[in-house]
C-alpha cells in the first residue's frame, strides 16, 4: 500500500485550514462568572494495601455548572493520586466496568513488560487485572492512563488518567513543600471541546493533531488555585491528547523546576517559562511569599531557545489558572528552594554499544521507520543492561519509551536546556532529538514495551512500535 507522506508545509497549511473553520458546534463558556476552584483528586496510599480502581462511567462538571458524561477510575473523572514508597509495592486491582476493553499503563514506572500495562494487557469488560508493581525507582511523579489499542486518545480524553507519586528517603529529606493539595499540588493540564448540549466532543483536527478550545486543570476549566503565602510545589503533568503548553506567569515571576519525568534534577533550574508536551511531567516551585495573585498562561513559545514559533498559529494564548493567595492557609516556614536535589549518575556515550534510529512520519497511516503499529510484530530487540543511543527524527512529534528513564542528549539538534538534563521518558522531536538509555527490565514477546509518539491520536493512528528486552 502506498503511504501518503505529508511535509511540514502541507501539514501547517492543513492546520491553518482547520483553524479558519467557524466553530459552530462549540459550547460557549464565554461568561464563566464563577470560576471553578481547582479540584484536588483524593489520594490513596499504597501502604494500606491493594488499591481498587474501578474503570467506570460517570458525570463531571468541567465548568462548575453543567455535568457531562465522562469516565474515571473509581470516580467520575480522572483517578485518585496514588502514593507509594520506593522499596515497597504498588498493588492495584483494575476492574473494567465500562463496555469496551481497556488497558492501563503505568507511564514512567520501571517495571517488567508483564506489568507494564501495554495494549496486550487489555482488560475485557467485566474483567479485572491485579498487578503488583515493585517500586524500585527513585522519587518521581509518574502517571497511569489508558493504553488501549487504537483507543488511547478517546479513552484518556474521557478521563482515564491519574497521577502516581513515588517518595523515597531523598524526597523526604529535601525541604520541599509536602502538604498534599495545600502546597504540594497535582496539576494535570488538558484541553477539551464541548458540544452545544454541553457534552464532551472529540473531533480529530488536521491530520490527527488534537487541539481543543478549553484548557483545564484537574478537570476544571481555568480554575482558581488557592495557595498559601509561601513556596508552592506544582506537579505538572501535560495530560493533554496533543497540545503543547508553554507555561508562564503573567507577572513574569520566575519559578524553579526541581524534577522532570523520572525524578529530581541535580539542582533547581530557574526559568520564566516552561515548555511541555503530552506525557511530560515537571515539578516546579513557585514563590507566593509576596502575597500577590497571578495568572498562569500558556503563551506562544517563540521566546524559548528551542524556537517553537511554528506552533504559534495553532497554539494561541491560553489561560491555565488563576492563583490567589489565601490567608487562611498557613505557609510552611520550613520549605525553601534547596541548592542541591539529587545525584544523577550520567550515562556515558563512550559506553554505548548500540545506536537505533527512529524516523517518525506524518501521514495515513502515521509511521515510525516506515511501519505502522502492528501488535503481531516486534520491531526492536534490546539486550538488558546495554547502553544504547536512540536517535529520533520527525516533525511536530514527541517520543516516549516504556520500561526506562533516559537522559536526553539533544533536543531538536541542540543541547538540552538545563531542566531537561535529568531523567526523562518523553521528549519533543521536531527535527532531530536523541537520548542515551540503559534498559534494566525485561519484556518478553508476549508483553513487549512500546515506543511511540505521545500525541495520542498519532499513537492511535499507528505511530508506535514494540520492543522486547532480553537477558
Ligand atoms: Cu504514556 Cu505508552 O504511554
Ligand atoms: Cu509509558
Ligand atoms: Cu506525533
Amino acid at each position: 500500500m502506498a503511504r501518503k507522506s505529508i511535509n511540514r508545509r502541507q501539514l501547517l497549511a492543513g492546520l491553518a485550514g482547520t483553524l479558519a473553520m467557524p466553530s459552530l458546534n462549540r459550547l460557549s463558556f464565554a461568561s464563566l462568572p464563577d470560576r471553578p476552584v481547582l479540584p484536588i483528586p483524593p489520594i490513596r496510599d499504597a501502604s494500606s494495601g491493594r488499591i481498587h480502581l474501578r474503570i467506570q462511567e460517570g458525570a463531571w462538571s468541567f465548568d462548575g455548572k453543567r455535568r457531562t458524561p465522562t469516565w474515571g477510575f473509581s470516580q467520575d473523572y480522572l483517578g485518585p493520586v496514588l502514593r507509594v514508597r520506593r522499596g515497597s509495592e504498588l498493588s492495584i486491582r483494575y476492574e473494567n466496568a465500562v463496555s469496551e476493553p481497556v488497558a492501563v499503563h503505568g507511564h514512567g514506572l520501571h517495571v517488567v513488560g508483564e506489568l507494564d500495562g501495554g495494549p496486550q494487557r487489555a482488560i475485557a469488560p467485566g474483567d479485572s487485572w491485579e498487578p503488583v508493581l515493585p517500586i524500585v525507582q527513585e522519587a518521581a511523579t509518574v502517571w497511569y492512563h489508558s493504553h488501549t489499542h487504537m483507543k488511547t486518545g478517546p479513552q484518556v480524553y474521557k478521563g482515564l488518567a491519574g497521577v502516581i507519586i513515588i517518595d523515597d528517603d531523598n524526597s523526604d529529606s529535601l525541604p520541599l513543600p509536602r502538604r498534599y493539595g495545600v502546597d504540594d499540588i497535582p496539576f494535570v493540564v488538558q484541553d477539551k471541546d464541548f458540544n452545544r448540549d454541553g457534552t464532551l466532543s472529540y473531533n480529530k483536527l488536521g491530520l490527527g493533531r488534537f487541539y481543543a478550545a478549553y484548557v483545564m486543570v484537574n478537570g476544571a476549566i481555568r480554575p482558581r488555585v488557592k495557595v498559601p503565602r509561601g513556596l508552592v510545589r506544582l506537579r505538572i503533568l501535560n495530560g493533554s491528547n496533543g497540545r503543547f503548553f508553554n507555561f508562564v506567569f503573567t507577572d513574569g515571576r520566575p519559578f524553579h523546576v526541581v524534577a522532570s519525568d523520572g525524578g529530581f534534577l541535580d539542582e533547581p533550574v530557574e526559568v520564566t517559562s516552561l515548555f511541555t508536551n503530552p506525557g511530560e511531567r515537571y515539578e516546579i516551585l513557585v514563590d507566593f511569599s509576596d502575597g500577590l495573585a497571578t495568572t498562569m498562561r500558556s503563551i506562544p513559545a517563540d521566546r524559548t531557545p528551542e524556537n517553537y514559533q511554528l506552533f504559534d498559529p495553532i497554539q494561541g494564548e491560553q489561560t491555565i489558572g488563576y492563583f490567589e493567595v489565601d490567608r487562611n492557609l498557613s505557609a510552611d516556614s520550613e520549605a525553601r528552594i534547596p541548592s542541591h536535589l539529587n545525584e544523577i549518575a550520567r550515562l556515558d556515550i563512550a559506553d554505548a554499544e548500540v545506536t537505533r534510529h527512529f524516523l517518525m512520519e506524518t501521514g495515513q497511516p502515521m509511521t515510525i521507520n516506515g511501519k505502522a503499529m502492528d501488535m503481531d510484530r516486534i520491531d526492536e530487540r534490546v539486550k538488558r543492561g546495554t547502553v544504547e543511543i536512540w536517535e529520533l527524527e520527525g516533525d511536530l512529534h514527541n517520543f516516549h519509551a516504556h520500561g526506562c528513564s533516559f537522559q536526553v542528549l539533544a533536543v531538536n539538534g541542540k543541547p538540552p536546556p538545563l531542566h531537561m538534563r535529568g531523567w526523562k521518558d518523553t521528549v519533543i522531536t521536531d527535527e532531530k532529538s536523541s537520548f542515551i538509555v540503559r534498559f534494566d527490565y525485561t519484556a518478553p514477546d508476549e508483553f513487549p514495551f512500546m515506543y511511540h509518539c505521545h500525541l495520542l491520536e498519532h499513537e492511535d493512528m499507528g505511530m508506535m512500535g514494540q520492543f522486547v528486552v532480553e537477558e
